[in-house]
């Protein structure tokens, strides 16, 4: 692995693709685990998540649901901003185990406006599995259930993360060179 650029930055190796299969396969043992006898229905979020959600799947032999949605913003009235849509969220929640796929949480800004509408359909637990977290960027602190890696405040391409994107399809991660 060396230095990569996508578009006009320059990128240097930071994880291989065997850090992310075997952090991976470990978090895949303790959602078996976790969730042996029920049946969860995990919820990745687009489009960051969709490699790890495929890995991630795939290591997991309890009985399990997936489902992808995409996440919208847009102008609210006044008083209540931003607001945040889920897009093809077509099950309902009600009573059931929700695992939410995050690729990375970075403020935290964008899971802290969309759990609560999640908890609003009452589901049994709701839990999150990320793959990336960076402690020093929290603005609205999230509990992370299932961590990959805890990484410094970089930016980070790579592995279904995208710089403008590009760099989706690299299949280790990189992170910015300052
Ligand atoms: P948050 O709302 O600030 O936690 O940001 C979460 C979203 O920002 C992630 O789902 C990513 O899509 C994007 N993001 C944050 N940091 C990075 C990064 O280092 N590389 C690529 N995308 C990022």
């Amino acid at each position: 692995m060396s230095i990569i650029r996508v578009h006009d930055k320059q990128f240097e190796p930071y994880l291989t693709a065997n850090d992310i299969n075997s952090r991976i396969k470990a978090l895949a043992q303790q959602l078996d685990k976790d969730y042996a006898g029920k049946k969860p229905l995990f919820i990745a979020i687009l489009n960051g998540s969709f490699i790890f959600a495929a890995d991630l799947f795939k290591e997991l032999s309890i009985d399990v649901e997936i489902c992808f949605i995409k996440l919208a913003s847009y102008k609210g009235t006044k008083s209540s901003g931003q607001v945040i849509t889920a897009i093809g969220l077509d099950t309902d929640l009600f009573g059931r185990d929700v695992v939410i796929i995050e690729d990375i949480v970075d403020t935290g800004k964008t899971l802290s406006e969309f759990l609560p509408q999640l908890k609003h359909q009452q589901p049994a637990s709701m839990k999150i599995v990320a793959l990336l977290h960076k402690p020093e960027a929290t603005v609205f602190p999230i509990p992370i259930d299932y961590l990959g890696f805890s990484i410094p405040n970089k930016f980070v391409v790579g592995y279904g993360l995208d710089y403008d994107g590009l760099g989706r399809n690299i299949r280790e991660i990189y992170k910015l060179v300052e």
